[in-house]
């Protein structure tokens, strides 16, 4: 036990969900004491500890990078020989059924780059501790399976930090002399560490109430900058909305006295949902007419929903190991989807949320970084908070709530809240809730859980003219993903309509279930071979493959009733036309001329979902379609095709730009959808390469009073080489260059251009002034937008891989979460030809080499080079 010297993390080891054991000790309360400043806390912490079942062994409390200055069993010092530090954890070995345990520790706020733990930000003191920052403020039982009461005191300098923040409710606050002062909270609600967080500044305050159904009042507080106060309307807006939306979609209620959200500006993911005390990335709360796009005002409301909903899907039952991540995440992405929906047009919320699923989701799933929604193993938990554990794992609970109905889910759901409440619950059970709330055999269906990789599926529908009827024919292939080369067929959910062409009707939307490798379906009543509308509302997150025509998909762009069959009809239209044009195929372009032509004159349809169809699949989604990605045919296929429907519907395209333009702004869905169709229109405008194109961008770019007519005319003018486009981008930095959000606007606008010295132009960014690596908006906005820039990211030179490789070793250093977060585009190579994948690999290897390579990055790359 002398050995107490060595606090080394272990080696990278990995962790894995069969290894999983209850926790030696639990521990039923904790009392936090922090003497808060930026550059030295001391953190005193007082634990009662249960051992959990008969054992002999000793307690261990999880740390990293601390040192105990003193630890105390029943009020007793220990001496150095009576504990030790092995791998960071302080191991103490104790001998009854229950003890108090008090460590001190000092840590430094002010030399946290990474932002986990207690770190500073514009003048802030903050935390962030999920997934497994609270090791880094003090020892403790780093699990989310071990839940306690927490008292937390602060003590602070009050000129500085006048606000004194944490979970739970406010008790008790005093002066001090010397300037300085103190407050106590308690959170009633036992909790697992990760749900940790205190706040400590000189915030403003945006105070609202809201009365809960069963008529207590909370008292609402977004927390921000003085000068901030005026853009926080939208999200407290969104706050109430989701409060009274919980209550009536799910019946959950909220549990406090008081609901806090601070916005802090340096953070590693959008926002955190810590028991009554969220905190933001400022990005999602922040939002005004002058800088903030209606894409903007979207998320704000999205993750204040998100982050609310977590009250009860999360927090009230949280996660017994992180292998369980989805049953939080899945869910709670699932709620705000919906309660998004709800708020706005459902069909352009599902059009939205499943080209992200597509984008980021498939792609993850054809890559080397593939996992299942319930990971079986792990070096770095940081690395799986993924699009397959958010988006995939919100798929998964729309199908299973497909497959109930309304009524069936919300019984199911009741019955996974109150039989969980107050635990760390598992996916298993809410799957079994679902079964026995819902009556169903989900024992097939727990393969989504499973099985990585996204299912393809063939439909082949033929006709038999003689008997009236017609065959769908359904056929699945789980391709192999790592450590899963061989898969079993999955329960997949398939809302289906047969379409009769002459009539322009169906008969019904049916729910057919494909459970087999292959399986066939028969129809009567077909005189004529009918349409196949398959995959409506996207039931089921798979790749459908279908023996449909360009003019069968032409009909259902016109015709289908589902609108995400019809968006998706149009979409497959054009991508069949641009494959088939790369391929060097003849191509009817003026099939897809006209579908445009069609839907965007429709009188009927809403101008937002009109605006989703019209627009043409993005360069990566094409590039999934093809067995080798072709980025430079791609693009210039695309572009040409971009230029074809813009001249051919020129006049409609200034038609519709002239008659959306707004006179005063308007969050209302009608002015939305006005402002995204007329985006479009200019796009399609200045793609057509008409004289005045530049100019029109430019006026809007000007006349603007809102950032989405503002941002988009800066996005058109910056893939060209115009004189505008300077003067526009000037224009912009000088009129935003102290407000960061909108700051990073510039840097992302340029970062997607399509401008033929993108890579120069992104090098030369990365060396301006206003570049840092220490705030992980700005890198995603320069590093992360360049590397899904798929035509200026590949450039066939390797200077784009490059490029993103340095910035990914240098910020290493300072924040490995956010570095790991830029790896996975380089870990596509097998997609790319021989030439690009080589350099890609290099870039892995050229990263791996690095010495003192974090455990995040190492994962990250390591395995993208497997
Ligand atoms: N749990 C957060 C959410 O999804 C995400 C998050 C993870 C934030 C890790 C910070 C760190 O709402
Ligand atoms: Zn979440």
């Amino acid at each position: 036990m002398a050995d107490m010297q060595s606090t080394n993390a272990a080696a990278p080891s990995i962790i894995r969900r069969s290894d999983y054991r209850p926790p030696d000790w639990l521990v039923p309360g904790i009392e936090l004491d922090f003497d808060l400043t930026a550059a030295v806390t001391r953190v005193h912490a007082t634990l009662s500890v249960v051992r959990n079942g008969e054992h002999d062994r000793p307690l261990r409390l999880d740390g990293d990078g601390l040192f105990p200055l003193e630890v105390k069993v029943d009020g007793r010092v220990l001496d150095p020989e009576e504990w030790m530090l092995d791998g960071g954890a302080l191991v103490v070995p104790l001998t009854g059924p229950a003890h108090a345990v008090e460590t001190r520790v000092e840590i430094a706020p002010e030399k946290n780059s990474q932002l986990m733990g207690l770190y500073a930000s514009g003048g802030l003191l903050c935390t962030q501790c999920e997934a497994e920052g609270f090791r880094r403020i003090t020892f403790f039982p780093d699990r989310p399976d071990v839940l306690s009461r927490y008292t937390v005191r602060m003590e602070a300098d009050k000129g500085r930090y006048p606000v004194l923040l944490a979970n739970g409710d406010p008790v008790e606050r005093g002066d001090l002399p010397g300037g300085r002062h103190w407050a106590r909270w308690t959170d009633p609600f036992p909790k697992p560490c990760y749900l940790f967080a205190l706040v400590a500044g000189d915030l403003a305050c945006n105070a609202d109430r809201f009365v809960t159904m069963s008529g207590r009042e909370v008292a609402l507080g977004i927390w921000v900058k003085e000068a901030d106060l005026p853009r926080t309307a939208h999200a407290m807006k969104a706050l109430k909305d989701s409060m009274a939306w919980d209550e009536r979609v799910y019946g959950r209620e909220y549990d406090l006295d008081v609901f806090n959200i601070v916005a802090v500006s340096d953070f590693n993911f959008g926002a955190m949902e810590n028991k009554g005390l969220n905190i933001f990335n400022s990005r999602y709360i922040l939002a005004d007419p002058e800088t903030a796009t209606d894409l903007d005002y979207d998320g704000v409301e999205g993750v204040v929903a998100h982050e609310y909903f977590h009250n009860w899907s999360g927090n009230r039952i949280t996660c017994r190991d992180w292998f369980q991540l989805s049953l939080k995440e899945g869910f709670t992405v699932f709620r705000d989807q919906s309660f998004s929906a709800d708020m706005g047009s459902h069909a352009v919320k599902r059009i939205e949320d499943v080209r992200i699923l597509r984008a980021a989701q498939f792609q993850e799933d054809a890559g080397p970084l593939a996992h299942p929604v319930r990971p079986e193993s792990y070096m770095e938990i940081s690395n799986f908070y993924t699009a397959t554990i958010y988006n995939k794992g919100a798929e998964l609970i729309r199908m299973m709530a497909l497959m109930l109905g309304p009524e069936r889910f919300r019984a199911s759901t009741d019955l996974y809240f109150e039989r969980h409440d107050g635990e760390a619950a598992t996916c298993e059970d809410f799957v079994r809730a679902m079964e026995d709330g819902g009556q169903i055999d989900l024992m097939q269906f727990r393969l989504w859980y499973e099985q990585a990789g996204t299912p393809h599926v063939r439909a082949l529908l033929s006709h038999d003219a003689a008997n009236g009827t017609a065959e769908l024919r359904l056929e699945q292939t789980m391709p192999t993903t790592p450590g899963q080369p061989d898969k079993k067929p999955m329960a997949i959910p398939l809302r289906v309509a047969l379409f009769d062409p002459a009539t322009g009707g169906h008969k019904g939307d049916q729910l057919l279930m494909l459970t087999e490798a292959a399986q066939s379906f028969r129809f009567e009543g077909f005189a004529a071979p009918p349409i196949l509308s398959i995959n409506r509302g996207f039931s089921a997150p798979v790749i459908v493959e279908t023996n449909r025509s360009q003019a069968d998909l032409a009909f259902l762009s016109a015709h289908d009733d589902d609108p995400f069959a019809r968006y998706e009809a149009m979409q497959q239209l054009m991508v069949n036309g641009l494959i088939g044009r790369i391929g060097g195929q003849a191509v009817d372009e003026e099939a897809i001329v006209a579908a445009i032509r069609g839907t965007a004159t429709d009188p009927q349809l809403d101008p937002a979902f009109v605006a989703e169809a019209i627009r043409l699949p993005s360069e990566a989604y094409l590039g999934d379609q093809m067995p080798v990605v072709d980025p430079d045919a791609i693009h210039a296929a695309r572009e040409s095709l971009q230029q074809r429907i813009g001249a051919a519907l020129e006049p409609l395209w200034r038609d519709i730009h002239a008659g959306t333009k707004a006179n005063g702004f308007s969050l209302s869905p009608a002015a939305k959808g006005a402002r995204k169709l007329r985006n479009i229109a200019l796009h399609y405008l200045v793609a057509a390469g008409v004289e005045d194109g530049p100019a029109i961008a430019f006026a809007q770019f000007h006349e603007a009073d809102n950032m989405t007519e503002r941002q988009a005319a800066l996005a058109t003018l910056a893939n060209g080489t115009s004189d505008e486009r300077e003067a526009a981008l000037d224009i912009f930095y000088n009129r935003y260059r102290d407000d960061a959000l909108t700051l990073d606007k510039w840097f992302q606008t340029q970062a997607f251009a399509c401008h033929p010295d993108t890579v120069e132009l992104i090098g030369e960014l990365r060396r301006h002034k206003d570049f840092t690596l220490t705030n992980p908006n700005r890198v995603r906005a320069l590093i992360g937008a360049f590397a899904g820039n798929q035509w200026a990211f590949h450039h066939e030179s390797g200077k784009g891989y490059r490029l993103v490789a340095d910035a990914i070793i240098a910020l290493d250093k300072i924040n490995p979460q956010t570095a790991a977060r830029l790896v996975p585009p380089l870990g596509r190579w097998r997609r790319f030809d021989e030439g690009r994948a080589a350099m890609m690999r290099a870039a892995l290897e050229r990263i791996l080499a690095e010495p003192g390579l974090s455990r995040d990055v190492t994962e990250q790359a390591g395995k993208s080079l497997e």
